[in-house]
């Protein structure tokens, strides 16, 4: 049995259907690891997400990368796709596979080829974010050039920490997991943290690294849930903070009175502004002034024993269990949409 719907059919504005009868779901593959560098992360959240719909009743699968998805797909084995896949370039988070499913006529969960693909590029959603009078740290986008020499990349971050003034971040914009992120503190370290990055493919961000608090929002169906303050041990939110280290503090809602209902409007519209729906999650610094900061959309957060969006989620009352129904509801939404495309 399932509830009403709102809204119109325009990307994003759907509101989830409300769904009481797992049996509503149909077959759900849940589509994990894959073989990007977050294979091991998207497994464990692929078993939790795995186990709590199952708890629930819902008729859940696990389904190993996309291949193996599409396969299935085609052979009429599942009627919706719950996507726990963390991984650029194809890895399931960028817009590739929301492409393939939209080409099956499949539903699935997160955002869509266009949130998901632009949520990937840094630079890209800054820019859309600094045209609609969003704040988000002060940049230069350094453009991969094949054939560019070494010493001419060198000099190109050198005039950028020189327009920008330290301390900055130097980062691959096109990464996450906090892979290739640098702190630039004296100029001394500007060289090494841009072969950092550069070791991943893309483009280059250095950007102003903002002093204060670092808070991450996580959005489901359109409401932004109780913002998360993260106060790590070492030096900053490192690849060792988020998945290994036990002593990081994570305060939630991380922000009192009208702070966190700002910092909550200013994920939600941050979220929608790159054309991003379903579930998700924004990443914000928030300066000593109170200013926020956006630094980046999560369009597939993890779903792990130190995740974020299930902390965020427990605090209004919602457990894991509701948090992977919920997510799967918003599924409805984009059948919604592709049922209003007509034929492809
Ligand atoms: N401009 C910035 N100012 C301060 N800290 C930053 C800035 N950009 C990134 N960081 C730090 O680096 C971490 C990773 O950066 P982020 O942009 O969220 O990329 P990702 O999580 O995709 O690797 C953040 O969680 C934060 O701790
Ligand atoms: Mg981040």
């Amino acid at each position: 049995m399932t509830g009403q719907g709102t809204g119109g059919a325009a990307a994003g504005s759907v509101a989830a259907l409300r769904i009481t009868d797992a049996a509503a779901f149909g077959r759900v593959a849940v589509v994990m690891g894959g073989q990007s560098a977050e294979r091991e992360v998207s497994l464990d959240s692929g078993r939790n997400v795995l186990a709590a719909l199952r708890a629930r009743g819902v008729d859940a699968h696990a389904v190993d990368g996309i291949p193996a998805l599409l396969d299935a797909l085609r052979a009429g084995h599942y009627a919706r796709v719950f996507n726990i896949l963390h991984g650029q370039r194809g890895g399931g988070e960028d817009g590739v596979l929301q492409g393939a499913l939209e080409s099956l006529r499949v539903p699935y969960t997160g955002s869509g080829v266009l949130g998901s693909a632009l949520s990937m590029d840094k630079v890209r959603s800054k820019q859309v974010w600094l045209a609609q009078g969003l704040p988000t740290p002060r940049f230069v986008a350094l453009r991969r050039q094949p054939g560019r020499s070494t010493a001419h990349a060198a000099a190109e971050v050198h005039a950028a920490a020189r327009e920008l003034g330290l301390p900055l971040i130097v980062k691959p914009a096109c990464e996450g997991s906090s892979v290739g992120v640098s702190r630039v503190l004296r100029e001394d370290d500007l060289d090494a943290a841009a072969a950092l990055a550069a070791r991943y493919g893309g483009d280059l961000l250095v950007e102003e690294m903002i002093v204060g608090d670092e808070l991450t929002v996580a959005v489901l169906d359109r409401q932004a849930l109780p913002s998360i303050r993260i106060v790590p041990k070492g030096e900053f939110y490192d690849y060792h903070a988020k998945y290994v280290a036990e002593d990081t503090q994570y305060l939630c809602p991380g922000l009192d009175g009208a702070a966190e209902g700002e910092i909550r409007a200013l994920a939600l519209a941050a979220f929608e502004a790159v054309g991003c729906s379903g579930w998700g999650r924004v990443d914000v610094m928030r300066d000593r002034d109170g200013r926020n900061f956006l630094l980046e959309v999560n369009t597939a957060p993890g779903m792990t024993s130190h995740s974020l969006v299930p902390k965020a989620a427990r605090t209004m009352g919602i457990d894991f269990e509701t948090l992977c129904w919920r997510v799967l509801e918003t599924s409805f939404a984009r059948e919604a949409e592709l049922a209003a495309g007509g034929a492809p």
